[in-house]
């Protein structure tokens, strides 16, 4: 018998299918995070290579007060402070310190899709922030943007830890123009973004020497056993990462170290890999201020601000709703 996964996860199933067809192969980042995924990524965010995590937490750590005064919400209107794939919480307990110290009367819908992960975060930040007002809203960004709609407070939306990175620049326009068209005049988008810089800073951070990243790449193909009966040999493939400063972006591939046959039981199909073969699986983007005003074009947002890190490896940027 089938894993009972198997016929139940329809989009996964479809994605393997058009990926593994395609030539050149291609499987995408967002299925990384499973259960595995998210806990090897949350192993990512703490190595000495990810030097993202450290700058944002630095930005958010020496510059909140600078960040909340920016967003210019007035401290006598109540407004709602979204956060779009919410995590642990870590950088943006500082956010919120900053606004309950100044006063201000909002209330913080942490989105994601996981319940699990709300539910942590809710616990966590009970603790931390005790006055918090805290509504967690389970589900898909635009579903839950939708619903909020229907409210007519500001909203300053927070989209951090370089996730826009992990979308191509179409894809990134296409979604901060669906994410504009659900805020009003004067709302605020935080968006943080990983730098353009050399490739000695960047490429380890996708390539670390405990070999963190390349489990975490290769989970995918974990993933694909576990849930759609596939026998793929994971140590006959490798994590092949590379960056180019020109264009400052990282892609993500799976390198087939032999020739081989890989059989998905869900898709009673096989696939050959020759050796060498590569399967692309992640894009990270890194921005600077001309290529992320190339991206915000039509979206109806436009940049009034940014804070950076020492380094200037991190930026925040401060988008405005026109
Ligand atoms: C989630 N995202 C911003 C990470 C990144 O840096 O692109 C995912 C990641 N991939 C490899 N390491 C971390």
């Amino acid at each position: 018998m089938q894993n009972s996964n198997t016929t139940t996860n329809t989009p996964f199933l479809d994605h393997v299918s058009e990926g593994l067809n395609t030539q050149p192969k291609y499987l995408s980042s967002r299925y990384f995070y499973d259960k595995k995924g998210d806990a090897l990524f949350q192993q990512i965010m703490a190595m000495p290579e990810y030097y993202l995590t450290n700058s944002e937490m630095e930005i958010f750590t020496e510059q909140a007060p600078a960040i909340v005064t920016a967003f210019e919400m007035n401290p006598e209107q109540s407004f709602e402070l979204v956060e779009l794939g919410a995590g642990d919480g870590t950088k943006t307990v500082k956010l919120l310190a900053e606004f309950k110290n100044s006063d201000y009367d909002f209330t913080y819908l942490p989105v994601d899709i996981s319940e699990n992960a709300l539910s942590n975060l809710k616990t966590t930040l009970s603790k931390q922030l005790p006055d918090l007002q805290i509504s967690p809203k389970q589900g898909e960004y635009f579903t839950v943007l939708k619903e909020l709609l229907t409210s007519d407070q500001p909203k300053v939306v927070l989209f951090i830890g370089s996730n826009l990175g992990n979308l191509s620049d179409d894809l990134a326009n296409n979604f901060l123009t669906s994410l504009g068209s659900y805020l009003k005049k004067g709302d605020k988008v935080l968006l943080g973004l990983d730098l353009i810089k050399s490739a000695d800073i960047v490429l380890p951070a996708y390539n670390d020497a405990a070999g963190i990243t390349r489990d975490f790449n290769l989970n995918l193909l974990a993933r694909i056993n576990r849930e759609l009966g596939g026998d793929f040999r994971i140590e006959n493939f490798s994590h092949q990462p590379e960056y180019s400063e020109k264009t400052g972006i990282t892609k993500s591939y799976i390198k087939s170290d032999i020739d081989q046959t890989v059989t998905i039981g869900a898709l009673k199909e096989s696939f050959h890999f020759a050796k060498d073969e590569l399967i692309h699986t992640e894009v990270s983007r890194k921005y600077n201020d001309e290529i992320l005003n190339k991206v915000l074009s039509g979206t109806g947002l436009s940049l009034a601000n940014k804070f950076t890190d020492q380094k200037k490896y991190f930026t925040d940027f401060l988008l405005e709703k026109d």
